[in-house]
């Protein structure tokens, strides 16, 4: 049976508040389902109810824990603390939290007794490095976001010796199959046997984008890593090894962000 419209005056469902009663876009972007604007538009598509009827407006305030919220008929759970770890992702770890295939997923990486956190973006099966995990979606859909040109550093070890007009075509944009790429930072960090380091610092993020930068002016990937993301270094975090940003670093991330949250 289709749920009816729930019409009432926004804080009516909030009337017998016995926690802090708050938007309920605020509320589905809190539980991690997306950002504010698209749990707005979760709303008017008429996907979400509140105790069986169906939001109609957007301002409505739930109270959580006690408001039975639903997202295409599927309960959402009460948002917890929002949590932000780092992780040191290692090679052969597929960046889902499951994988069809049976492959090791970073969902191996999350401590047991916390809420289910959601990856930043995606690293290749391949690569190492830097990978963001939160349950914040707002945030983390702000630091994905193309308007923020929030920045990653990688870097690669790749096959020959990129020459300077290899590194000025990596900085002034590569026709790839899916177009120009943005103005990027390219740095020859050392020389090796036949080989190179090559940092690569870009405010875009398309699929296997460094790899094919790379192979495109002839020098392909062997082994690639996540160096920074936006104001975070790796540093000295092991790989496979996670840990909790500081607050510090939560604001830094929102600032890098625009403000997000
Ligand atoms: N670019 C790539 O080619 N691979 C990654 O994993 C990330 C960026």
């Amino acid at each position: 049976m289709a749920p009816k419209r729930n019409d009432a005056a926004p804080d009516a469902v909030a009337a017998e508040a016995c926690c802090e009663p708050e938007r309920i876009q605020k509320f589905l972007a809190r539980a991690g389902v997306g950002s504010r604007r698209s749990a707005e538009q979760m709303i008017s598509d008429g996907r979400v109810s509140v105790n069986g009827a169906v939001v109609v407006t957007p301002g409505m305030k739930v109270r959580p824990g006690v408001d039975d919220v639903c997202l295409d008929g599927c309960p959402v759970e009460a948002p917890r603390e929002l949590r932000y770890l780092m992780l040191n992702k290692p090679a052969g770890v597929v960046t889902t939290l499951d994988d069809p295939q049976g492959r090791p997923t970073v969902a191996g990486f999350m401590p047991a007794d916390g809420p289910r956190l959601f990856p930043v973006g995606r690293l290749d099966l391949a690569t190492t490095g830097l990978l963001l995990l939160t349950n914040d979606g707002e945030l983390a859909h702000a630091l994905m976001h193309p308007r923020h040109h929030v920045e990653k550093v990688y870097r690669a070890e790749v096959d020959g010796v990129p020459d300077a007009e290899d590194i000025r075509r990596l900085e002034e944009g590569i026709e790839l199959d899916d177009g120009l790429t943005a103005p990027a930072r390219a740095v020859l960090v050392e020389v090796l046997d036949g080989r190179a380091i090559v940092h690569l610092t870009l405010r875009e993020g398309r699929k296997r984008q460094v790899r094919r930068m790379l192979s495109s002016v002839g020098h392909p990937v062997l082994e690639l890593c996540r160096i920074a993301y936006g104001p975070l270094p790796l540093g000295e975090l092991a790989e496979g090894a996670v840990r909790e940003l500081v607050d510090d670093e939560v604001a830094q991330l929102r600032a890098a962000a625009g403000g997000a949250g």
